[in-house]
Formats: structure tokens, sequence, C-alpha cells
């Protein structure tokens, strides 16, 4: 296949759609946010696959809010059954391979052993109902299908466990952590960086179809990753402790498999890939998380960093960023500054007065270009605020 293969990403905004975008250096990646593509609407998903004609479609689209969709079961069903399948028949329609993201929650935990794709499904949840409904949608749809479960995912671009825990023990609070649920955790950019080749095989002609799943190792409780997490974020001195709960001691309202370790035999069997070893990573996303929340709250200040907790673990590259940073935004200051006196020196006078103010609003946020079809579809851009930070149910 000539050139770069060119991939939409559906969902682009989430967790996952960012990561992907950052690990996709050798191909064209179009992130789509629910705005610009909404899976339940069949135009709006039609519309940017006739208009791009990508190689490989990712859906990461998904209502992920696990115990609110115990109570909103349509909206979850709509997006997670309904909207899977509307994306697999708009890609086979159009013979676009496409890849499928699920979760560990269509299983029921009650195996007692790592759970491999021959397995049946069982969820616990309307999560795990609607998702394992939208995965039989998808094989049924669409021949040239892959559906990727994966567990436990996290990232620097969203809300998660992680950044949950990190949050939590820097604010001096001593959490309380799920002890007796285990799986497989999975960073967000080692999985995205795994579809990607997965991506790249299938726009060179390879066909993937059916299931496999793609999981961090070594499987863990909550409990233990809290403790893993913490200790990357904090010196010895400053972690608190970190006491274990019991499911049962800590009702939520979905139920929760207490044991949805993903078996990968596929992944590395069938498709000759390994699983990423999610300790490797976490350093690198508790700094990224720590970055990210520093340079919003205050982006030159070393209190800020120290506050985040990240100045012991990657000071040096974050400063020096901080500074890169600092200066384009100085540079794309002045531009904006010598336009307006440009522009107001000739124009009329309301004109005039929307110059200066983009004088004065020189850090103003831009939208994203698009890699292909520039210009034709539009996404948000921006950090995850604290209030879309979701708190993880194993923590109390
Ligand atoms: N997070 C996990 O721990 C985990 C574990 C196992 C499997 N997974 C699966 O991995 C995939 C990616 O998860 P994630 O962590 O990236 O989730 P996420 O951060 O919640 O992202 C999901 C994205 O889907 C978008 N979305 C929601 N409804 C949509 C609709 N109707 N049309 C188009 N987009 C819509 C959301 O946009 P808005 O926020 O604007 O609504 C959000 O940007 C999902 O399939 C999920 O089920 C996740």
């Amino acid at each position: 296949m000539p050139g770069k293969p060119r991939i939409i990403v559906l969902g682009g905004e989430g967790q996952l759609g960012r990561a992907v975008a950052g690990a996709g250096g050798d191909a064209e990646i179009l992130r789509l946010s629910h705005t610009a593509a909404d899976v339940t609407d069949r135009g709006s998903v039609a519309e940017p696959l006739a208009r791009t004609r990508p190689d490989v479609v990712v859906d990461a689209a998904a209502y992920t809010a696990v115990d609110r969709a115990e109570r909103e079961a349509d909206r979850r069903f709509a997006v997670d059954r309904d909207g899977a399948g509307i994306v697999a028949a708009a890609c086979a329609a159009r013979g676009i391979p496409l890849v499928h993201l699920s979760t560990d929650h269509v299983f029921d935990g009650r195996k007692g052993e790592p759970c491999t794709e021959e397995d049946p499904v069982g969820p616990l949840n309307v999560y795990g109902l609607s998702k394992a409904a939208g995965e039989s949608l998808v094989l049924a749809r669409h021949e040239q299908a892959l559906i990727v479960r994966t567990a436990w995912l996290f990232g620097a671009g969203g809300g998660n466990f992680i950044r949950a825990i990190r949050h939590r023990a820097l604010a001096g609070e001593a959490p309380r952590v799920v002890a007796d649920q285990r799986g497989s955790p999975t960073p967000a950019p080692d999985l995205a960086a795994l579809l990607l080749v997965l991506c790249r095989r299938v726009a060179e002609g390879g066909r993937l179809s059916g299931l496999v799943h793609v999981a961090g190792w070594p499987d863990v409780t909550w409990h233990a990753l809290a403790e893993a997490a913490v200790a990357v974020a904090l010196p010895p001195a400053h972690r608190p402790p970190i006491a274990a709960l019991a499911t049962a001691d800590f009702p939520t309202a979905a139920r929760r498999p207490a044991d949805s370790r993903l078996a990968c035999t596929r992944l590395c069997g069938t498709h000759g890939l390994e699983r990423p070893d999610w300790q490797r990573s976490l350093p690198r996303i508790v700094a990224a998380i720590g970055m990210e929340e520093a340079a919003r709250r205050a982006p030159s200040s070393r209190a800020a960093l120290a506050a985040a907790g990240v100045d012991w673990v990657a000071t040096r590259s974050i400063r020096a960023d901080q500074r890169a940073s600092a200066r384009s935004r100085r540079k794309r200051a002045r531009m904006v500054r010598r336009a307006a006196r440009r522009t107001a020196s000739s124009a009329s006078p309301a004109a005039r007065s929307s110059a200066a103010q983009a004088a004065r609003a020189p850090g103003s946020r831009r939208s994203a270009t698009m890699p292909f079809a520039p210009g034709s579809i539009t996404s948000r851009t921006g950090a995850v605020s604290e209030a879309s930070t979701r708190q993880p149910a194993a923590m109390a």
C-alpha cells in the first residue's frame, strides 16, 4: 500500500481517541468528536466516510459512565448497541474495514481464570449488556470487522482510575480501594499503538475479523494498581496509606465482574503481538497527567508542578516543554497584535473593535486542523477538565 494509512477514529475526543492521535506517526488520523460524527445518526456517520474514504475506521465511541448507565439504559443501548450497528453497516456499505472497541464487562467474572475470546459472554450490568449486543450487531453486519476487547484503560487524556487515585493521594486523602476485583490494566497509548499496527495490516490488504482481546499485563486488583500509581506519583514520605476494601462493603449502581482478566492468546498467537506491560508505561502516563493538570492550573509555576506531584518525576522535560509552549504563545500573540494593528489602521469601527478583541486574547484556542479533507469536519480539542474526571467505582 503506498503512503500512510488513512484512519478515521470515532469517539475521537475520548481517552482512547486522543491516544490514537498521539500514536499515529505513520498514519493519517482523522479524529471525529461526538458532535462531528454521532454514531446514533446514520447520516452523521455516513457523510465523513463518503467524503474522506478512509482505509480503516476505528470505533472508540461509547457511553462509558458505568453506574450512570444503569438508570440511562435507553441512552446506553442507543450508543453502544445501535450506534455500533450503524457504524458497522456504514463501513460495510463502503467496503471499509472496521476496528470496534469493546470491554471486559461483557463477562460475568466467575470463570476463575482469564477469559478467552471463546468464552461465552454474561454481562452483569447495562454497560456490559449494551456492549455485548453491539458486538453481535457489528459481527452480523460487517464481514471485515474486528472486535477489540480491552479493560481498565488509562491514559493522559481522559478520566480514569489512575488520574482519580493520583488526585486523591495528592490532596492528602487516604483512599480506600476495592481489593477483591481483578483485571488487566491497559495503558491507552500502548493499546493505541497496537490498534495502529492492526490498522496498518488491514490497510495493506490483510483481512481481520472476529474477536481479539488486547489488554495489559500483569493482572492485578484495583488495590494493587492504586498502590503502584501512588508509588509512582509521590515520594515515599508523602504516600498516603491505601486501605483495602471489599466489593460487598462498597455497593455501586452497576455490578462489576469480580475477575475480568482477559487472556490475550489470539493477540500473541494469531497476530504475533505482545501484551503491553502497564508497569512500564505507568510512570510516563502519571507524569503526563501531572503535566496536563499543572499546565492547566498555572503554566509556568514551579509550585504548581510540585503541587501536582510531577516535579520529581519529569521536571526537566516538563519545564522545557512549558518554556517552549510559552515562547510559542508569545510569538502567536505578537503575530495577532501585529495583524490587529494592520486591520485597525484601515478598517471600519466594527472591524476595529473585533481586531482589538483579538489582540487582547492572544492565547485563545483554535480548532484542530484535519489531517485529511482539511477544513471539512471540525473537532473540539483541549485538556480534559477536572469535572470530566470520572470517579471510578473501585475507590471510596
Ligand atoms: N475506559 C475504560 O476503562 C474501558 C475499558 C474497556 C473498554 N473500553 C472501551 O474502549 C473504548 C474507548 O473508551 P474510552 O475510555 O476512550 O471512553 P471515553 O473516554 O468515554 O470516550 C468515549 C467517546 O465516545 C464519545 N461518544 C459518546 N456517545 C457518542 C455518540 N453517540 N457518537 C459519537 N461519539 C460518542 C464520547 O463523547 P462525549 O464525551 O462528548 O459524549 C467520548 O469522546 C470504548 O468502546 C469503551 O467501551 C474502555
